[in-house]
C-alpha cells in the first residue's frame, strides 16, 4: 500500500471548488436516462455523450476533480481514437471507477438489499489500476421503509464497504465508501438523521476492524433530508445544520474529504444544500460527486443530437460551475441565470 499516493489521490479528488462527476450509469441506468430523451442506448450513443462531457474544457479543468466511470467507459476511445481516460487526464481530472456489481435482496429480510461484487475484486482493481483509474466507488444502499432498515442489512452493508476499501487501498485505489440512504420514502428529516446517523456508526466501526486507511478515503454521503413522499421540504439551513452536526458525531477528522451525492434532489436544490453546508466550520474537505444534479440539464439539451452538443456543453458547464462555488460556499441563487 503506498499512502502517500492514497493521501494524494484523495486530496486531489477533494481539491477546494471542485468536485466528482460521477458518470458510471450502469447500462440499464443510462438505459432509462437515454429513455425519457428518446436516445437509443448504444456503445456509441453512450461514447459520444460522455465524450462531449469529457471535452467540456472549462468545467472539467476548473470543477471536475475526478470521473468516476462504468467499465464500458473505461475501456472507451473517442471519436478520434483517443482514449476517453486520456481525455479525462489531459483536463487535470482524476479518473474513477464503480467496481461493485449492484445490488441484490437480502434473503429473509423483505424489502432490503445489500450489494454484491467482492469476488474476484482485487484482481478487478490490478486491472483497472493499468487502465488508469486511482479511486474506485462501491454504493450500498439502505432503504427507509415501515420496520426497516434492520440492523442486518446496514451491518451487512457496512462490512461490504469495508471489505472493498481494504482491497481498494492493497492496489493503490483510493475508495470511494458511499453508504447512501435513500430519500425515496415517505419518512421524516429526523428518520433520515437517525438512520443515517446509524450507518455511519456502523460504517467507521467496519472500517476500524477491516484496518482501513481513512486518510486514504474518500466518503460519499446522503445528506439529512426528509424523504421525497413526505410532502415535506427542508431548508437549505436546516439541511445544512443537522448534517454538519451528525456528521461531527460520526466521521472522523482523518477523513480527509466528503463528496455528497445528490440522490434524487433537483439540481439547484443539490447545489443550495451543499452551499449551506460549506457555510460551516468543518475539519473535513466538504463537496459534490453528483450525477443526476450534473447531468440531468446537459442530458436535455443533447438529447442525442451533435449540432446540440455546444448547448448541451455550456449547461454541463453551468452547473459544475454552480456547485464548484457551492462546495466554498460562495454560490448564489442570482447566478443561476445562465
Ligand atoms: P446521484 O448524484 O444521481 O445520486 O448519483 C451519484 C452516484 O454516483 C450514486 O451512486
Amino acid at each position: 500500500m503506498d499512502k502517500d499516493l492514497l493521501v494524494k489521490t484523495a486530496e486531489g479528488m477533494t481539491a477546494r471548488g471542485k468536485g466528482i462527476l460521477a458518470a458510471d450509469e450502469s447500462a440499464g441506468t443510462i438505459k432509462r436516462r437515454f429513455d425519457a430523451i428518446n436516445v437509443e442506448s448504444t456503445a456509441d450513443t453512450r461514447r459520444d455523450y460522455r465524450e462531449f462531457m469529457f471535452r467540456s474544457k472549462e468545467a472539467m479543468k476548473k470543477h471536475i476533480s475526478g470521473v468516476i466511470l462504468y467499465d464500458e467507459t473505461i475501456r472507451q476511445k473517442a471519436r478520434d481514437g483517443t482514449p476517453l481516460v486520456k481525455l479525462i487526464e489531459q483536463s487535470g481530472s482524476i479518473p474513477g471507477i464503480k467496481v461493485d456489481a449492484g445490488v441484490k435482496p437480502m434473503q429473509r429480510y423483505p424489502g432490503e438489499v445489500y450489494t454484491e461484487g467482492l469476488d474476484g475484486l482485487g484482481k478487478r482493481l490490478e486491472e483497472y489500476f493499468a487502465l488508469g483509474a486511482r479511486f474506485a466507488k462501491w454504493r450500498a444502499v439502505i432503504d427507509i421503509g415501515s420496520g426497516f432498515p434492520t440492523y442486518a442489512c446496514i451491518k451487512t452493508n457496512a462490512h461490504a464497504l469495508a471489505r472493498y476499501a481494504a482491497l481498494c487501498q492493497e492496489n493503490n485505489i483510493v475508495p470511494i465508501v458511499e453508504p447512501e440512504v435513500l430519500m425515496d420514502g415517505d419518512h421524516t428529516i429526523e428518520r433520515c438523521l437517525e438512520v443515517t446517523e446509524a450507518v455511519l456508526k456502523a460504517l467507521y466501526a467496519e472500517l476500524y476492524e477491516a484496518r482501513v486507511f481513512l486518510e486514504g478515503t474518500v466518503l460519499k454521503p446522503n445528506m439529512i433530508v426528509p424523504g421525497k413522499k413526505s410532502g415535506k421540504k427542508a431548508s437549505p439551513a436546516e439541511v445544512a445544520a443537522l448534517t454538519v452536526k451528525l456528521f461531527k458525531h460520526c466521521v472522523p477528522v482523518a477523513v480527509p474529504g466528503i463528496a455528497f451525492l445528490s440522490g434524487g434532489q433537483a439540481d439547484v436544490e443539490a447545489t443550495a444544500n451543499l452551499n449551506a453546508i460549506n457555510g460551516h466550520a468543518m475539519p473535513w474537505a466538504v463537496t459534490f460527486s453528483y450525477g443526476r444534479a450534473l447531468q440531468a440539464a446537459p442530458q436535455k439539451a443533447w438529447g442525442g443530437k451533435a449540432g446540440n452538443v455546444p448547448t448541451a456543453q455550456a449547461a454541463f458547464t453551468h452547473r459544475a460551475r454552480m456547485n464548484g462555488l457551492a462546495a466554498k460556499g460562495a454560490w448564489k441563487k442570482e447566478l443561476e441565470t445562465m
